[in-house]
């Protein structure tokens, strides 16, 4: 019998609902089970994506189920927990959602769950952390959407700005999914151009350059304020990764990934390009920064382990 693939998905708030709907357009799972603490939220979503089916590209057999669904899942997507408020960091929530991961945790463990772990709550780089320590797994196998979204917002924006398709532009966000995060310049490309020498023959103002990364580092704030979350970039990364995953692709995605001497850190879980296949991730691919984006990057290590030793330790 054929294999079919099975992702359970925690949470189907705004990003698990919205992760859910758009895995579901692209037809990348044959099994889709959703879980909450709202069940009736859960097997509402459940009832209303069936319904949407003969218009799917694809069959997908998707129900209203429990943490025992776990045990034959190749993948576990956690977007459940509290999002940022007005005014709130991600780094506010890692108490409340740390307390609220060793909890889900511990009953998918339960399960017997032997697959790959994807976190997308905040603040993500410590929870993806957190649920390394909690279910023992293998680091490779316990992955955080990490910087996946700032990266898509970095290269829609440089598109933007230059009248350029935004799959011609190369250029990623690394560390902290949030506000001590980085631009990488030093490694940006744009129709296979360095930076350095496309800013050279097109009209560019440093000033915006500038402005791009810190629209990009801020966007959240500035989507929460209008809408009171942001959900659909999100889920639209989450699908990525998980059709990178399901599918065996060995995509350079820029996820939060286990350091273990990389980029000269240890022992922490921070956005940094890696390479992800139907394993977990293979590899992570350690860019040779330049000093400044060292020193930065050096920063938010430190700014994570400082927020998550009190609470991890
Ligand atoms: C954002 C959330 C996912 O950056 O942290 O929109």
């Amino acid at each position: 019998m054929v294999k079919v693939n099975r992702v359970v998905l925690v949470g189907t708030g705004f990003v698990g609902s919205s992760y859910a709907f758009a895995l579901l357009n692209q037809g990348i799972t044959e099994e889709l089970v959703l879980v909450d603490l709202n069940e009736a939220k859960a097997e509402g979503d459940a009832m209303d994506l069936n319904h949407g089916l003969p218009f799917a590209p694809s069959r997908t057999k998707i129900w209203y189920g429990s943490y025992t669904d776990c045990d034959q899942a190749d993948l576990v997507v956690i977007t459940a927990g509290a999002n940022q408020k007005p005014g709130e960091t991600r780094l506010d929530l890692v108490e409340k959602n740390t307390n609220i991961f060793k909890g889900i945790v511990e009953q998918i463990m339960a399960s017997s769950f032997d697959g790959i772990f994807l976190v997308a709550t905040n603040p993500v780089d410590i929870l993806t952390y957190a649920v390394w320590k909690f279910s023992g797994l293998p680091k490779e196998r316990v992955i955080g959407s990490g910087t996946i979204l700032d990266t898509a917002r970095f290269r829609f924006l440089l598109g933007q700005y230059y009248d350029v398709d935004t799959r011609n532009v190369h250029a990623y966000i690394i560390g902290e999914h949030g506000d001590t995060e980085l631009p990488v310049w030093s490694h940006a490309d744009i129709a296979g151009m360095k930076i350095s020498e496309w800013t050279s023959k097109h009209e560019t103002n440093q000033e915006d350059l500038d402005n791009i990364f810190i629209n990009v580092r801020d966007a959240a704030y500035h989507i929460i304020e209008r809408k009171g979350a942001t959900y659909y970039g999100i889920a639209m990364g989450l699908v990525r990764l998980t059709k990178a995953i399901l599918r065996d692709e060995n995509s350079v995605l820029t996820v939060s990934a286990y350091l273990d001497g990389e980029y000269g850190h240890n022992d922490v879980y921070i956005g940094v390009p890696a390479v992800v296949n139907r394993s977990g991730i293979r590899e992570v691919v350690e860019l040779d920064l330049n000093k400044k984006e060292k020193e930065k990057f050096s920063n938010s290590v430190k700014v994570l382990k400082e927020t998550m030793d009190p609470v991890l330790s």
